[in-house]
């Protein structure tokens, strides 16, 4: 176990608050998923919770945590409603980590290890993207566990609920 400082906290803090702010990141809000939940608050809770499990383990760098946390904000970033088109439906699961990545190189210039990150979330529906690294291999995990708590837990998220995960996704850490 380990306690990150709290310069390492700040650092990524100000990560984190930079693309929660930017307007190419706020269309994601109005990207629907899983059943009432969108883009927007889904990828900022699986970054919220790969930061916070990989952060008390003393191999991850902290430039592995900054990898970590660009990638998982960025994972889901394809900007398009995949049930507006229904050529997209079918294809939708496998293709795109693959768009979310050239969307992300395009407007954040990401590095070759967040890119893979990206790429490998969806894994084993897209079977030669494997996560090899662990930092891949947390976002894959978290993300399918964010998602099925959110298609679990749908009516949490009617509107009346949206304002409290706002407020839930306002800070990487919670102090
Ligand atoms: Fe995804
Ligand atoms: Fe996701």
């Amino acid at each position: 176990m380990r306690e990150l400082t709290k310069e390492q906290k700040a650092e990524l803090e100000e990560i984190y608050q930079h693309y929660l702010n930017d307007e190419k990141i706020k269309r994601m809000s109005d990207i629907q998923m899983h059943r009432g939940s969108s883009c927007y608050i889904h990828s900022f809770r699986v970054a919220k919770l790969c930061v916070k499990k990989a952060a008390r383990r003393k191999r991850y760098s902290m430039q592995n945590l900054k990898d970590l946390l660009t990638a998982a904000i960025l994972h889901d970033y394809y900007l398009y409603d995949w049930r507006a088109h229904h050529e997209l439906k079918k294809k939708h699961g496998r293709r795109h980590p693959l768009v979310a990545c050239s969307n992300a190189i395009r407007d954040f210039n990401i590095s070759k290890e967040v890119q893979d990150i990206i790429k490998s979330h969806m894994w084993p529906l897209t079977i030669h993207l494997y996560p090899k690294t662990k930092e891949a291999k947390l976002v894959n995990r978290m993300d399918n566990h964010i998602a099925t708590r959110e298609a679990l837990t749908f009516r949490a998220f009617k509107r009346r609920k949206h304002e409290k995960y706002m407020e839930m996704i306002s800070h990487l850490f919670d102090e």
